[in-house]
């Protein structure tokens, strides 16, 4: 007897038999209880850069409604008793089509955030995207993951030797794609942020990435020998602040608040970051510089899509940044059908932005993602338990979309065709 196994059916288990024994799942299965008890035990400066979003939010409003929009429409009596979620991905064969996106800044819900995450995706075997603003330098962070696929993702700085010492340190960590990030060569409009007056970076939390890299590390000691003192007003907040960068920078507390280099790094990466004048021109220089495969995310329109492509690109991520650059932007879902429509079957897409569940997952594999990213769900789970919140997070989301080819009749992901989906009848205009 064939016993009906697979991620979903086995975390349902897990848990029941844990509630039987009087233990409870580390995180909120649904979302929005996820989301609810997650904001509880943030701080507010935390809470508003990770939740908040560009303008007055429509554009995360606007992919979370895109998803209503769809309806899934079960097939029954196809016997299927096991499912296969897996897929090759850029060469790389994945247990199911779910990585961790790129998230900086994470030390905001826990400290030594990206080792945690890293042991989190490694111990449900899917990818992590490490973020260019993240908490752990990339070495520590591919190290606490054995040989899970790790990919490293890149802002594109005005200095083109960091972007040459960023891919260098990539390729010598095994990463199996470099992901540009095409939609942040400036921070949106974020209110929430800004009401606060709180930026991470300014407080040395997001920069570990460039306080690790040994050409970042010559400019700001450059940078020291060059400049003369400047004048800072001592208030409270400026002492909180260069507690917080003291604390952030590599080496020993009390010779790190003795030097000046926390100071001039935190000066140097806002000097240097991201590159608004980022074009075509700049990527068609990737080629020569690395042997890594090429993903560019942050791509809405199809001809940009098409273009990148047509480049020679790997993969393109359809994506709006998680709602946090441009307000009123579309759906990433709604960009992801006008894009596969335009690039044909072969092209590999990604999507992120908007994904919480796994019957999301389910819809955005029918509407033409061969993968999706997750982002905000995972920070909530880091957030409320550590490695064990992040690793049930995407647990759950594994689970449900098991659970969801099951019931819906689909035995692999190239089953999960465009007509299980119809526009949903239900939708409220
Ligand atoms: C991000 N995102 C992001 N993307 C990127 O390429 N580099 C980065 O450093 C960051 N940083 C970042 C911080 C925070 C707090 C969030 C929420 C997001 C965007 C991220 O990779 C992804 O596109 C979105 O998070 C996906 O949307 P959801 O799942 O959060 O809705
Ligand atoms: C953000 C940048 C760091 O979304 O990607 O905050």
């Amino acid at each position: 007897m064939t016993s009906p196994t697979g991620p979903g059916r086995a975390r349902q288990t897990e848990i029941y038999r844990g509630g039987a024994l009087g233990r409870r799942p580390a995180v909120p299965a649904d979302f929005a209880g996820l989301e609810e008890a997650a904001q509880q035990v943030s701080s507010d400066v935390a809470w508003a850069y990770v939740a908040g979003g560009a303008g007055e939010g429509r554009t995360m409003r606007n992919n979370r409604a895109a998803f209503e929009r769809w309806a899934i429409v079960p097939r029954m009596l196809h016997g299927n008793l096991t499912r296969d979620l897996s897929l090759d991905l850029l060469g790389t064969r994945l247990p199911a089509p779910v990585l961790l996106a790129p998230v900086g800044a994470g030390a905001l819900m826990g400290a030594d955030s990206d080792v945690k995450i890293a042991r989190a995706a490694a111990s449900q075997g899917l990818p992590y995207v490490f973020s260019h603003q993240g908490c752990n330098p990339m070495e520590e962070t591919a190290a606490a993951m054995g040989e899970t696929p790790r990919w490293v993702q890149l802002y594109w700085s005005t200095d083109e030797d960091l972007v040459d010492s960023t891919i260098q340190r990539a390729e010598a960590i095994g990463a199996g794609a470099l992901v540009v990030t095409l939609d942040t060569t400036m921070l949106g409009w974020r209110p929430q942020d800004l009401t606060l007056g709180s930026l991470p970076f300014s407080q040395g939390i997001g920069i570990a990435q460039y306080t690790s890299d040994p050409h970042f590390t010559e400019v700001v000691r450059a940078r020291t020998a060059s400049k003369d003192k400047q004048d800072v007003q001592v208030t409270l907040g400026a002492i909180r602040t260069l507690l917080s960068m003291t604390r952030q920078y590599p080496g020993r507390f009390l010779a790190n608040l003795r030097s000046p280099e926390p100071r001039a790094a935190v000066e140097t990466f806002l000097d240097i970051y991201s590159n608004p004048g980022l074009s075509w021109e700049h990527l068609a220089t990737l080629r020569e510089r690395t042997r890594l495969p090429v993903v560019l995310k942050g791509i809405l329109h199809p001809d940009d899509a098409q273009r990148a492509l047509d480049a020679g690109v790997d993969a393109v991520v359809v994506s709006n940044h998680g709602g946090r650059q441009v307000d009123n932007a579309i759906a990433s879902l709604d960009a992801l059908i006008a894009i596969r429509e335009r690039v044909g079957a072969e092209a590999t897409l990604l999507l992120d932005s908007g994904i919480r569940t796994g019957a999301d997952v389910f819809t955005a594999l029918a509407l033409g993602a061969d993968a999706v990213l997750l982002g905000r769900p995972y920070m909530y789970g880091l957030a409320l338990a550590g490695e064990r919140g992040v690793a049930e997070v995407l647990a759950n989301v594994v689970a449900e979309l098991d659970l969801t080819m099951a019931l819906a009749g689909a035995a692999d992901l190239d089953a999960i065709t465009r007509d299980l989906v119809v526009p949903n009848p239900s939708y409220r205009w």
